[in-house]
């Protein structure tokens, strides 16, 4: 087996990746979404806490109600992908702590912490996503991610049973159109935002 990853896997899952505005009419299964969903849960967060709730919008009904809260820029980017999924964290993931991480009382870290919550959900959920993408891309998809929505309007219309829950961004996932993409914007050298000390 080999123990990394070949130069075409790097580039499917780095290089060659581009964030997409539009999408190739081929579906997304139920599947590949689970199949996502099966890799990205894998990835590491601070106690296993998992605070990621993820929001898989494939019918047109779901796509048109998230859709109705994004920048007008946003609304297509939406409504043309095959999935577009809320990327959401709990505020009282400490909840689940007993099962999630077993061996000590993580649970008790947390109470009466809000502000350690909120700083421990959002750092993870955006790692959840993160992983997200990189599941999708490792499975032959694209992702297409923003943050151009109304967050507020769509916690409450996406999370309105679970008022713990808050949204945070979207990423749309299909096969990408590459003639809607533009140029590649620069990547900074390593000297440039590195210290290696
Ligand atoms: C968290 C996040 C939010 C973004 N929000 C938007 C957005 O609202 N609308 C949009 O068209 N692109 C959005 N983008 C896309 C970025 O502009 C894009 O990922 C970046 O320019 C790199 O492009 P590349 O992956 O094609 O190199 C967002 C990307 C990320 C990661």
């Amino acid at each position: 087996m080999p123990d990394a990853l070949s130069d075409a896997d790097l580039d499917l899952l780095f290089r060659e990746a581009r964030s997409f505005n539009g999408w190739l009419d081929k579906d997304v299964s139920e599947d590949q979404i689970h199949a996502i969903y099966d890799l990205l849960k894998m990835g590491p967060t601070s106690a296993n806490q998992q605070p990621g709730r993820f929001v898989w919008c494939k019918s047109k009904e779901a796509k048109q109600r998230l859709a109705a809260h994004a920048m007008e820029g946003n609304k297509d980017k939406i409504l043309t992908a095959p999935v577009c999924v809320i990327i959401g964290y709990d505020l009282d993931f400490h909840e689940h702590l007993p099962w999630l991480f077993p061996h000590t009382d993580a649970k008790s870290w947390f109470e009466g912490n809000e502000e350690g919550r909120r700083e421990s959900a959002f750092r993870n959920s955006v790692l959840q996503g993160a992983y997200l993408m990189l599941a999708a891309r490792s499975l032959g998809l694209d992702c297409g991610p923003m943050s151009g929505f109304d967050q507020d309007a769509t916690t409450k219309e996406f999370f309105a049973d679970q008022p713990r829950y808050r949204a945070d961004w979207i990423c749309s996932i299909g096969y990408g159109d590459r003639s809607t993409i533009f140029e590649r914007s620069p990547r900074p050298d390593f000297d440039h935002f590195n210290q290696l000390i």
